[in-house]
């Protein structure tokens, strides 16, 4: 017998023990085990750790996924994460060509998954408030959200959870120094049935620029010599 003998039932469950680069490179190999790798209930499931697995032609997005994992640490990525002008300008170079990358994929989850359960957004630096609102917005069903340092997520966010985030469940917001006291506490007084977690989130110092730095000590010094 030969493996494009097997049904369409028992090619799905055979191609689910295989990671995303396997399962394409198998497709490429007939027809038959394209329609397999093409078909939808396959990719219920997704996990990135690096940019550019974004990009690669190796998945298929659609109605049945449900867990999607961008998660990176990987120190080239962790640098857009700093503070802009903290930044070289190869950091700068290297954060500009992923800016995009992760909005772009998340508005095509919008479209094409949602009937998604849960995401986590890990180290993703780029992503904006508008960004993880459309998520909530479009994927109605979403039950747990994590986000684990994006630091341009905002108080913004939490409200959206607030709004639109019916069917959440469990909702953290670790290390995204952006968010405040006030919006967590608003989130909490809102929406009691979610698990709402924020480590080292809010009250949060900002790196600020060695000029503001000087200004404020001298402000410091004017008024201690005047008080
Ligand atoms: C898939 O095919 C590419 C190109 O032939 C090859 O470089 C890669 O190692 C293959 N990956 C796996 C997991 O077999
Ligand atoms: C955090 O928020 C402040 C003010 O809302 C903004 O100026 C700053 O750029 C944000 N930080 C990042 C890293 O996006």
């Amino acid at each position: 017998m030969h493996l494009t003998d097997l049904n369409q039932e028992c090619l799905l469950h055979l191609f689910s023990f295989l990671d995303k680069d396997s399962r394409r490179n198998l497709s490429l190999t007939c027809k038959h085990l394209r329609l397999t790798f093409l078909d939808p209930q396959l990719w219920s499931l997704l996990n990135f750790f690096s940019p550019s697995e974004l990009m690669k032609n190796n998945f298929i997005l659609g109605p049945f996924l449900r867990y999607l994992n961008i998660c990176w640490h990987s120190s080239r990525v962790k640098v857009c994460n700093i503070e802009d002008f903290k930044k070289t300008t190869f950091q700068r170079d290297l954060c500009s060509k992923h800016a995009s990358l992760v909005s772009h994929f998340l508005e095509c989850v919008c479209r094409m998954c949602p009937n998604l359960l849960s995401i986590s957004l890990s180290g993703c630096g780029h992503i904006t408030d508008g960004d993880v609102i459309n998520v909530l917005r479009s994927c109605r069903r979403l039950q747990r959200l994590c986000l684990e340092n994006c630091c341009r997520v905002t108080d913004a966010v939490l409200h959206a959870v607030i709004i639109h985030g019916g069917s959440l469940q469990e909702v953290r917001v670790d290390f995204c120094r952006n968010v405040t006291h006030t919006g967590l506490q608003t989130c909490r007084e809102k929406r009691p049935g979610v698990c709402l977690v924020a480590e080292r989130s809010a009250g949060m110092i900002p790196d600020i620029q060695p000029e503001e730095k000087l200004h404020v000590r001298r402000v410091l010094q004017k008024v201690l010599v005047f008080s």
